[in-house]
């Protein structure tokens, strides 16, 4: 492993730009779990029930009982290793901007500024009928669905299935993956679309990408350059301090 974080991190130092594609498998050592693992979320609440914008319709009363579970995770969840490793490498200027399809603001807090949340974000709620936007923790008290003074009941303002990715983030993202020199993908199984397109449209432009993952994904042996296998956390901490050896700035490894 030692090698390939040599490799990765020599990447990274000589790339003038550099993005990541993140995914749940970050927020995990947070303490949220992801979808498609052993014991995520999809194990046990269907996506065809709970995700799509078609059963939010249908049934919002049955959707918030597994949102309502994802924000009490949400809300005690705290920035982890990984997070705030990402942060410092872009503070260092070795990581120019973070697309997550996450929507629990943890790179925000974990010191991030350049975040393009391609999924929304979980912080505020709009009201399907009338456009209303109020923030989460603003309702979190009260009745139980959120609902809009209009009385329908109040929609997270992430990316359900069915539901387009708003242009803005989708722009950015493209933008950045075809001018990209190196592109981390970190916990993600990079199977929902149009997300999953995004290192393909790296490499194309000509990036190398290094792949963080606690296991092989579809990516590995088809894009990826540099497979670094383990927990995001712990790997992407050995990464950053690497890059700052490199940089001649950092505790020199024990
Ligand atoms: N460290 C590194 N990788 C991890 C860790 C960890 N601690 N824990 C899990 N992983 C990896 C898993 O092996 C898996 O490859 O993270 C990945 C998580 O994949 P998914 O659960 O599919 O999550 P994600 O790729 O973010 O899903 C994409 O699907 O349901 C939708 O909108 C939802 O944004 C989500 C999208």
């Amino acid at each position: 492993m030692e090698e390939l974080i040599r490799e990765a991190a020599s990447i990274v130092y000589a790339s003038r730009m550099t993005i990541a594609l993140t995914g749940a498998g970050v927020s995990v050592e947070s303490g949220i779990p992801d979808f498609r693992s052993a014991g995520g979320l999809w194990s046990r609440f269907d996506p065809a029930e709970y995700a799509t914008i078609d059963a939010f319709r249908s049934n919002p009363e049955k959707v918030w009982d597994m949102l309502k579970e994802m924000e009490a995770l949400v809300i005690k969840a705290r920035p982890n290793k990984a997070h705030r490793g990402m942060g410092e490498l872009e503070k260092m200027g070795f990581l120019h901007a973070i697309i997550t399809q996450n929507v629990d603001n943890l790179h925000q807090a974990g010191g991030s500024k350049n975040v393009i949340e391609y999924h929304g974000n979980s912080s505020t709620l709009s009201c399907l009928g009338c456009g209303k936007r109020y923030r989460a923790d603003e309702k979190r008290e009260g009745e139980f669905p959120p609902r809009c003074e209009c009385r329908q009941i109040l929609k997270p303002d992430v990316v359900f299935f069915g539901e387009a990715i708003p242009p803005e983030p989708m722009n950015r993202s493209f933008q950045l993956a075809s001018m990209a020199q190196a592109l981390l993908v970190v916990g993600t199984s990079a199977v929902v679309s149009p997300a999953n397109t995004i290192p393909g449209l790296a490499k194309r432009s000509g990036a190398r990408i290094i792949e963080i993952n606690k296991e092989r994904t579809h990516l590995t042996s088809s894009l990826t350059d540099v497979f670094l296998q383990g927990e995001a956390g712990e790997v992407i901490e050995t990464l950053v301090l690497e890059v700052k050896r490199l940089a001649g700035t950092g505790d020199t490894p024990a």
